[in-house]
């Protein structure tokens, strides 16, 4: 979409001729016809990213013209936004329980039904009854955005988030220094929990679990965007939680919780594996969790404590 025209006069050398408000409509219908479902709330975040404004400042003076180089640099953006590259992608952050985290073309972008987890993880500690802070395993971290927004909720719990991608675990530490909680939290490269030698009080995991067939199918933002290794989940999308679940036998402290994200129609699923001990013996109850829009998008079960 980048026509950009030089007029030669000193002026349009400095100047597109263009205001703002021209630029963000233009970007606008170039979304538009290229089926991007947010066409403007798009257009306004890389607007402002490029000219490194507030959305506050193009609101109250969308009549200001921009240069000749602004315009190229909101051009290169809106490019990529054009073959569906997602706009925390070409910004590199995603907000996630109201903090701001930088992702990388090695993280998955994290997604706000993620923050069911965060939420079912919050209400079974807060039915914990053991007065020392909990220890939280974070299975599959990527950015960093589960482990790290308990970290955030929880003063003084500690968290260890894993993964086998090490383009994601940079990430994950650089985003646990951003907010002030590297000290409690630590990264580990390793395989789903392969090599850890301590029991912890709370599991989280938002695995990959997509079928392998179906990942062709999906947005192109999700499918040519995303790394493969985070959404990957097998034949079924169920390899991670059979890797993760009788792990849990070792990893997880009698009486405390493992949650799980679930892809749609897979909860039941994995709560039958939970559940029945087909996976692991001796967890309680099964639970889950519902996101904003109503579908079921977590599991948990307590381990049976010893008696
Ligand atoms: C769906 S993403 C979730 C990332 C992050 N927790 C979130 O919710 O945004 C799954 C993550 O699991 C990681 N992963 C894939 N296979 C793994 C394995 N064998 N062991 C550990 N992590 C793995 C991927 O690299 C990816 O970061």
């Amino acid at each position: 979409m980048n026509n950009l025209q030089l007029e030669p006069t000193g002026r349009e050398a400095s100047f597109s001729g263009f205001s703002r408000l021209a630029l963000f409509r233009e970007l606008v219908t170039a979304f538009r016809s290229n089926d991007i479902a947010m066409p403007e709330l798009d257009a306004r975040v890389l607007m402002c990213a490029a000219l490194d404004i507030r959305h506050e400042d193009f609101i109250v003076d969308p009549d200001r013209e921009i240069s000749v180089s602004e315009r190229e640099r909101v051009m290169q953006l809106a490019d990529r936004r054009c073959v569906r590259e997602p706009v925390s992608r070409i910004i590199g952050t995603r907000e996630f329980w109201g903090l701001d985290f930088r992702i990388s073309p090695d993280t998955l972008d994290p997604r706000p039904d993620t923050e069911t987890l965060v939420r079912a993880a919050l209400e079974v500690l807060e039915g914990r009854s053991r007065p020392d802070p909990p220890v939280i395993l974070d299975v599959g971290t990527g950015s960093g955005c589960v482990v790290l927004s308990l970290l955030h909720e929880l003063g003084s719990a500690a968290g260890v988030g894993t993964d086998t991608s090490e383009g994601a675990l940079r990430v994950a530490q650089d985003n646990a220094k951003r907010h002030g909680l590297a000290a409690r939290a630590g990264f580990v490269r390793t395989s789903w929990t392969a090599g850890l030698s301590r029991a912890f009080d709370l599991v989280v995991s938002n695995p990959p679990y997509i079928p392998s067939d179906a990942i062709g199918q999906l947005a192109p933002e999700v499918r040519d965007h995303e790394p493969r290794n985070a959404l990957d989940g097998g034949d079924d999308g169920l390899d991670a939680y059979r890797a993760i679940l009788p792990a849990l036998s070792h990893c997880l402290v009698p009486g405390g919780w493992a949650i799980f994200e679930t892809g749609s129609d897979q909860a039941a699923h994995v709560g039958r594996m939970l559940d029945q001990g087909t996976a692991v013996p001796g967890f309680g109850p099964v639970r889950v969790w519902h996101d904003l829009a109503g579908h079921v998008r977590c599991v948990g079960a307590r381990r049976l404590p010893v008696l």
